[in-house]
């Protein structure tokens, strides 16, 4: 892992671009740097000053008392390179370029950008950015930033590619007292990205939550590799913008047309355990749930409301949000019935009337918090003229210090009324929204936190010696010696049995009597299949013989398929025809893998057979760091996992050797990047062992 601790913790830090004029980003980072209470070195450096902010200036890098651990350089792109070799040769360690005019500009600003990198590279020094804020740590404390303004302490690192999300949150994190651990702002990432940051932010002892907005990530298997491990330590909840680059590409499988655009991102931070926000008040709800509520222990929540109405939206929202409701104990139910107006409901959501005072949240609210069977509670309040509003919240928070194990969240539906009880639950970080369902939301990402979190394994990803690489690359040789993307039938069953996928023998023949022979050779019956990368659909064109048992159906067969695909598409050419072993039915599967542009190979397992595109049961994993757990995660969320279990009378799949079919295909697919897609469909899975009957793969 990338050590930031130098970077984070500077022991001097020189600003270049200083500037005395107020409203110059050059001068905010001077002034920034003095105001947040920055304990080391501060050296400005401007050719014409001599003082800057009171401190002295001086006129380069090298006339400064001493080398500094931490530049800063807000200059114009155009003198940034000739900036940074100084930095290089006056031994600086890190850092933060704030200017504009590189990569994001095209292709003059791409050039600088390339050889920035290379200067940092050559002196080995990290960058932050270009084209970034800065950054802020309110623990050291520094402000290397042009933000305006210093966040309030706190657990929260907040990682952004966008700087302007920075400043916007910056601002509106003091009217709702939110602290902060970190501020980040990326940039162009041309050397640290969101991956170095949340390593960091993850052993770091003041960050409790990781937060991150990001538009894309830059190298997918490095980020799952730091997420995965930073993720058992504390919760990581993304805000991801845009969509991934995998639905640009024409998908000609199945398993890519299957695939859609932003499903790597998906899958990507499931296998992680990250925590995905879909927008910005949910991202910030989440942190501060995190920062502020422990994690709960289970999926049920308890309600109280003293409102029918939005105890029933609660429930459903609960429901929706793939929670439960709690059952509670015959003492509490006994409890509630013993204390409340009989015309309460007792059972949850526990409804204690539009007339109740506090003293009825306070005892429903002990009794619930107290059963076992309840994780979370969540309290609703509606402004009837009798509600106490401040005492109830008061109730709350006494509560909530009570059973400091179970989190508590409130809604407190309405506006003037309920602001002064609302106030005092957040100022005592109970997390209180208008209405119920964002609440629902912030205790959903937490428990699909601790879900995620138990399910994480630090079990080795799948690796396989007993492979042939050398075979794999002769077959491409030939492939693309032949000026063809895509493998035949024959070509890509030697390329998967390389690989120890067990394929049922396939063989190309090019005329009637090598058909023969060759299935004389495997033994019948034999399956006949047209010979031609351009025909994906091969049955629906004749292109297809099953269950040829003697020399004389195989040398029909080998004629009909020619005439009928020819009477079909004319122009196509035709290799021949090739003659597969007929395997026995078994449990018609897919296998697949569609490449996607930052996070490598996406592994898709499911029912196979021509109804693939309509049934739509499939799941997907990225092969980066696959292990065998997951695999076998990703078969049970199929529906196909009830046909392998054994189905109304059937014998069970063989469940292992699917996982490891599964596996070898995650293997191929990174060990040959050239690899564009893959299916394997069908697979078919036995009592004993699985085979792959008709395996395509295309390449680049
Ligand atoms: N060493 C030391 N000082 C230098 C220098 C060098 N190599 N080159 C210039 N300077 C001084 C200048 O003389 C000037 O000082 P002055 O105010 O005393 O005249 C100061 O550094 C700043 O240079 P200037 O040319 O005035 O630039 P600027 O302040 O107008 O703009 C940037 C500089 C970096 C702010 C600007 O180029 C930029 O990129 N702005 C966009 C930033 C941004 O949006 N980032 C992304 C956020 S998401």
């Amino acid at each position: 892992m990338t050590d930031l601790t130098s970077f984070f913790n500077p022991k001097s830090v020189a600003i270049v671009g200083a500037s005395k004029s107020p409203g110059k980003i050059g001068n905010v980072i001077v002034k920034n740097m003095i105001n947040c209470g920055y304990k080391g070195k501060i050296f400005p450096i401007n050719p014409k000053e001599r003082e800057i902010e009171g401190l002295p200036c001086y006129p380069s890098l090298d006339k400064a008392p001493e080398p500094a651990d931490l530049v800063v350089l807000s200059v114009p792109a155009a003198s940034t390179l000739d900036a940074v070799q100084a930095c290089g040769t006056n031994g600086a360690k890190n850092l933060v370029v704030i200017s504009a005019g590189f990569k994001e500009t095209g292709k003059e600003g791409f050039e600088r950008e390339r050889r920035l990198v290379e200067i940092c590279r050559r002196y080995d020094m990290r960058l932050l950015g270009p084209n970034c804020v800065g950054f802020m740590d309110t623990h050291v404390p520094i402000n290397a930033s042009f933000a305006a303004g210093f966040p309030l302490k706190g657990e929260i690192a907040f990682i952004s590619q966008s700087g302007a999300m920075v400043l916007s949150i910056l601002d509106w994190s003091y009217q709702a007292g939110l602290g902060f651990s970190k501020f980040v702002s990326l940039g162009n990432k041309a050397d640290l990205t969101e991956a170095h940051f949340i390593g960091d932010a993850a052993e770091d002892p003041y960050t409790k939550v990781i937060l991150c907005y990001i538009e894309d990530v830059e190298d997918g298997p490095h980020f799952m590799e730091v997420a995965k491990r930073a993720s058992r330590k504390k919760p990581i909840i993304i805000l991801k913008s845009g969509t991934s680059q995998a639905g640009a590409q024409a998908a000609s499988s199945h398993t890519g047309a299957l695939a859609g655009s932003d499903l790597a991102y998906e899958t990507a931070f499931r296998q992680c355990g990250i925590i995905r926000a879909r927008s910005m008040p949910e991202l910030f709800d989440l942190a501060v749930a995190f920062a502020n509520q422990p994690v709960p222990e289970g999926e049920k929540v308890a309600v109280i409301t003293n409102s029918g109405g939005p105890g029933i939206v609660a429930t459903d929202t609960i429901e929706l949000k793939d929670l439960k409701m709690a059952r509670f104990t015959r003492e509490t139910v006994e409890g509630l019935r013993n204390y409340l107006p009989p015309e309460s409901n007792i059972y949850n959501p526990v409804d204690v009337l539009g007339d109740a005072k506090a003293d009825r949240f306070r005892f429903s609210l002990e009794k619930v918090l107290a059963d076992p069977g309840v994780d979370c509670a969540l309290v609703l309040v509606c402004p009837a003229g009798v509600t106490e509003p401040e005492e109830t919240a008061r109730v709350m928070i006494e509560m909530a210090g009570a059973y400091p194990k179970k989190p508590l969240f409130a809604a407190f539906m309405g506006g003037e009324r309920l602001s002064g009880g609302s106030n005092l639950l957040s100022r005592a970080k109970i997390p209180c929204f208008t209405f119920p369902e964002p609440a629902i939301t912030s205790i959903s990402g937490m428990v699909s936190y601790s879900r995620a979190k138990d399910q994480i394994s630090d079990e080795e990803p799948v690796h396989y010696e007993d492979v042939d690489p050398k075979a794999v690359k002769a077959v491409f040789y030939d492939v693309k010696k032949d000026n063809r993307l895509v493998l035949l039938g024959s070509e890509a069953a030697e390329v998967v049995s390389a690989y120890g996928i067990p394929s049922a023998p396939t063989v190309l023949a090019a005329h009637p009597e090598e058909a023969v022979e060759q299935a004389e050779k495997m033994g019948y019956p034999v399956v006949l299949k047209v010979a031609s990368p351009k025909i994906l659909h091969k049955s629906d064109l004749g292109g297809v013989k099953t269950g040829l048992d003697n020399r004389e159906e195989v040398k029909k067969g080998f004629v009909e398929i020619i005439e009928s695909v020819q009477r079909y598409l004319p122009q196509v050419v035709i290799h021949g025809v090739e003659v597969q072993k007929m395997m026995p039915q078994g449990v018609e599967l897919i296998i697949g893998m569609t490449r996607d542009i930052q996070f490598g190979p996406l592994i898709a397992f499911g029912l196979g057979g021509i109804y693939v595109n309509l049934l739509k049961d499939v799941s997907f994993r990225l092969a980066s760091g696959l292990t065998v757990k997951e695999i076998e995660k990703m078969i049970t969320e199929t529906k196909a996992h009830t046909l392998l279990r054994g189905y109304r009378g059937s014998k069970p799949a063989d469940i292992a050797a699917l996982v490891e079919i599964i596996g070898r295909v995650a293997k191929l697919t990174t060990d040959f990047p050239e690899i564009n897609e893959m299916d394997i469909n069908p697979v078919f899975a036995y009592n004993r062992g699985a085979y792959a009957l008709d395996t395509k793969i295309t390449i680049s």
